[in-house]
């Protein structure tokens, strides 16, 4: 008995900043924008325990299931709403159920490192049978919107997924990392803003995915040949397009949604999985690589088959 994914749902809010719209405050284009990033606009005004109890309540309904079905709640996020209790209680509370529940900080590689741990949870003894990981941010509240540096990149937006035994799927491999030391080229403290040397970052992501991806199917006993899908981390166009590069995967398998709403964080890899499975590309069989990074620095990549 391995673990599947049963149902597949997102949340964004409303509220739209193009690129130009932060044309009109600071000194930007939307053509270096979409140059330098791949992002045309994002979604603001989000809070977290809302887009994920939305996106949740999405995933529960495509799985075919009911809240109470649900056993454990896992809440990936580094903007809960409070500093206690863990936001995934009040997910826990909007579903109307009891259970277990817990949030994971592993900033935008967060997805990845939560479905590693629900997969191990479910297959230990007594695991739950049914568990949904949620990725959810709302970083536009912790943004600088007069900084051009980051107030370009960065949205709200939740992904979440209902994993289930089964026979079909498997987790195949993983990679996960962290350099403390890197703390400084990306970070928040409480009560501010986003602090990020950019290009630093750029660099070390590349790196850090590249190398990931390499261990995680190394360890699954497949090569960069045999993905059919990666999603990825969805920060700037050009980090995707140079792990690809380096990788030597096609940029057609992998899927995107930065265009629209810039990088979400931990919302990223499901919004992304999301877009996989709207266009058809997640099939049971299937290849797919999810690989993320961000602050800390964190990295993780997880192989699965669908
Ligand atoms: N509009 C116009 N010009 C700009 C802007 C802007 N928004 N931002 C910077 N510039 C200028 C710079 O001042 C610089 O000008 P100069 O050459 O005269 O000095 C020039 O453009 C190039 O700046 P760089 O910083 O080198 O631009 P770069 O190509 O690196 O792009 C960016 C900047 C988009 C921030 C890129 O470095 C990046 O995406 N880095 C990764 C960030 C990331 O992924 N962070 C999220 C991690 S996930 C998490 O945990 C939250």
């Amino acid at each position: 008995m391995t673990i599947r994914i049963a149902g597949i749902g997102t949340s964004l809010p409303a509220k739209v900043v193009t690129n130009h719209d932060l044309a009109q405050h600071m000194d930007t284009s939307d053509e270096w924008i979409r140059e330098r990033s791949g992002i045309g606009e994002r979604r603001v005004g989000g809070i977290t325990s809302e887009m994920a109890l939305e996106a949740a309540t999405n995933a529960i309904e495509k799985a075919g299931v009911v809240p109470a079905d649900i056993e454990f709640v896992l809440l990936a996020t580094c903007t809960p709403d409070q500093i206690f209790p863990a936001t995934s209680t009040q997910i826990a509370r909007g579903l109307g159920i009891r259970c277990g529940s817990m949030d994971v900080n592993a900033a935008c590689a967060g997805f990845a490192y939560g479905y590693a741990a629900a997969y191990g949870m479910m297959l230990s003894p007594g695991g739950p049978d049914r568990m949904l990981v949620i990725g959810a941010d709302s970083l536009s509240n912790f943004v600088n919107w007069t900084d051009r540096g980051t107030a370009i990149l960065f949205g709200d937006g939740a992904g979440a997924a209902v994993l289930e035994r089964h026979e079909q799927g498997a987790l195949l491999g993983q990679d996960f990392g962290v350099a403390g030391d890197l703390r400084e080229i990306l970070y928040c403290d409480h009560d501010d803003t986003i602090v990020m040397e950019g290009r630093e970052v750029f660099k070390r992501a590349v790196r850090a995915v590249t190398q990931s991806v390499q261990n995680a199917l190394e360890q699954a006993g497949l090569t960069a040949a045999d993905i059919d899908v990666v999603l990825p981390h969805q920060a700037n166009i050009r980090i995707i397009e140079a792990v690809c590069t380096r990788l030597a995967i096609p940029m057609e398998k992998t899927h995107n949604v930065l265009e629209h709403t810039g990088n979400t964080s931990a919302g990223s890899i499901p919004l992304a999985m999301a877009a996989a499975e709207e266009a058809g590309a997640l099939q049971p069989g299937t290849i797919v690589v999810m690989t993320g990074f961000g602050a800390g620095m964190a990295w993780g990549s997880v192989v699965v088959r669908w």
